[in-house]
């Protein structure tokens, strides 16, 4: 089943929503065009990898839901046979970053992050996790147990 979520606009209320349009309607509307751009896909464990549906993703990319609870994995398509793999979990104190645009924006202290993770704006110092992934024909599988070294912000 897909789901669609958006931490941002669950927090939202009437008033917020009425406030955050003040801030323009250009901002607003890269925040709902990133709300609605967001797809769930199912996935399944196998160990510490994560299976995916080939067929199911397409770009710019789509939300996988995280072992055990855990934040999603955003896989971003790079290109026909390459993949990125991202943990939406922002590495300052562990909110679910939001994508909006080409970025990833914290709502909780307003980090933001590249769209390959890298820190663009603290407080973050930490790059979002990054994880290797695999594809052939038929699936995608991202490899939980082996993070991509990255470094910190300079
Ligand atoms: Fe993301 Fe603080 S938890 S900026």
């Amino acid at each position: 089943m897909t789901k669609i979520r958006c931490a941002i606009m669950e927090k939202l209320d009437r008033r917020g929503f009425l406030r955050a349009s003040a801030i323009g309607v250009s901002a607003m509307s890269s925040v709902l065009t990133s709300c609605g751009g967001l797809r769930y896909v199912r996935s399944s464990m196998d160990g510490a990898d994560i299976r995916i549906d080939r067929r199911d993703v397409d770009a710019p990319g789509v939300l996988v839901d995280g072992p055990d609870g855990e934040l999603p994995i955003y896989l971003r398509v790079l290109g026909p046979d390459q993949f990125s793999a991202l943990s939406m979990r922002c590495m300052h104190r562990g909110c679910q970053v939001e994508s909006v645009g080409e970025r990833f924006v914290c709502p909780c202290h307003g980090s933001e992050y590249a769209a390959d993770g890298r820190v663009l704006v603290g407080p973050s110092e930490l790059p979002l996790v990054e994880y290797r992934v695999l594809a052939d024909d038929t699936r995608i599988v991202i490899h939980m147990n082996a993070p991509v070294a990255r470094e910190r912000r300079a």
